[in-house]
């Protein structure tokens, strides 16, 4: 797999989220001894459309730390990344949206999964996608790389990584916190899954030495794209999004809007996005695509 030459980003998201829809196609026969209305809820979030950002920064990060010297196991191990990555994002999803959450009720284009299949089927089809994440990395993966890869994984996702961000997210409602105290927030909820996507192309392509640029570039991007998505909450609309959108005021959410205003928000984004292009500086040529992913995630307008 050669990294990306095209600097257009919906053909790179297009391109690697066809790869990821492939691998689940396939995954969904392994669980056909699971209760079908399990596996409906589990494939009516996962398969709703989501812009596979994660998956592509995995399958990008990986193309262009292997820079063409990639193997068949290296690409077998950035997909089943890629795979267990977004069913661990979808989860998050599903139970973001749930009443004791943030109490959402459209998604990806669609009713939430609780609005559909009723709250006990969303806990449990999250609490699924979890475990269905590391088992396919435990079947997919390079055997020689999986230790780092679950470890990977699990932190992002864990007490110090996303859960732990959305316990301060809920905590912090109502509360006016400091700048630094939302910085780590976002950082965690949204930053640290999206940095170990980064992370993750660079174990699966055994170029441990770009970890360091990796993660760079991935803290930068992953904060600059949840300033987006505050900015957008108050900006855009529920048809462009897919979601519902100015709410977060209402539920008392603390978001760079709150707390700069979106002129300032937008800046902060802009210049968390030329941090994380500069952090892409060692990969040189090899990094076009993940420029390209980079700038969609400032521009976006879903
Ligand atoms: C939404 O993420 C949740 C946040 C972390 C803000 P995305 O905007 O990547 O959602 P999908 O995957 O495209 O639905
Ligand atoms: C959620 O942040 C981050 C997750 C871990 C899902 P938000 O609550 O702002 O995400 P949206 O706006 O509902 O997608
Ligand atoms: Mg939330
Ligand atoms: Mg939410
Ligand atoms: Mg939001």
């Amino acid at each position: 797999m050669s990294p990306s030459s095209s600097v257009d980003a919906p053909s790179i998201l297009k391109r690697h989220g066809d790869a990821v829809n492939g691998y689940f196609k396939v995954l969904r026969d392994r669980y056909a001894d699971a209760p079908p209305r399990l596996l409906d809820s589990i494939e009516y979030s996962l398969m709703a459309g989501g812009k596979r950002l994660r998956p592509a920064l995995i399958l990008e990060c990986f193309a262009a730390c292997s820079a063409g010297s990639d193997t068949s196991l290296g690409r077998q191990t950035a997909l089943a990344a890629a795979g267990a990555m977004e069913l661990i994002h979808t989860f998050s999803l599903v139970h973001d949206d749930l009443p004791a959450m943030d109490d959402d009720d459209l998604r990806r284009g669609r009713p939430t999964n609780h609005k559909v299949f009723g709250e006990a089927m969303a806990i449990l089809a999250g609490d699924a996608m979890v475990t269905v994440a590391f088992e396919v990395l435990a079947t997919d993966a390079d055997p020689a790389a999986l230790p780092a890869l679950v470890r990977e994984l699990a932190a992002a996702s864990g007490p110090q990584g996303m859960i732990g961000g959305q316990v301060l997210d809920i905590d912090g409602e109502n509360t006016v916190l400091s700048l630094d105290g939302l910085q780590r927030i976002h950082r965690m909820k949204t930053g640290a899954l999206l940095t170990s996507s980064c992370r993750l192309g660079a174990i699966a392509a055994r170029q441990e030495s770009l970890l360091t640029a990796m993660t760079d570039f991935g803290r930068h991007l992953g904060l600059a794209f949840q300033i987006v998505d505050d900015v957008l909450d108050v900006t855009s609309t529920p048809e462009q999004m897919g979601k519902a959108t100015k709410k977060d005021a209402g539920k008392g959410k603390n978001t760079y809007p709150s707390l700069l205003g979106l002129e300032a928000s937008q800046r902060e984004a802009e210049s968390q996005l030329s941090a994380a292009l500069s952090a892409l500086e060692p990969l040189g040529s090899a990094g076009a695509g993940l420029r390209a992913l980079a700038k969609f995630v400032v521009e976006r307008t879903n």
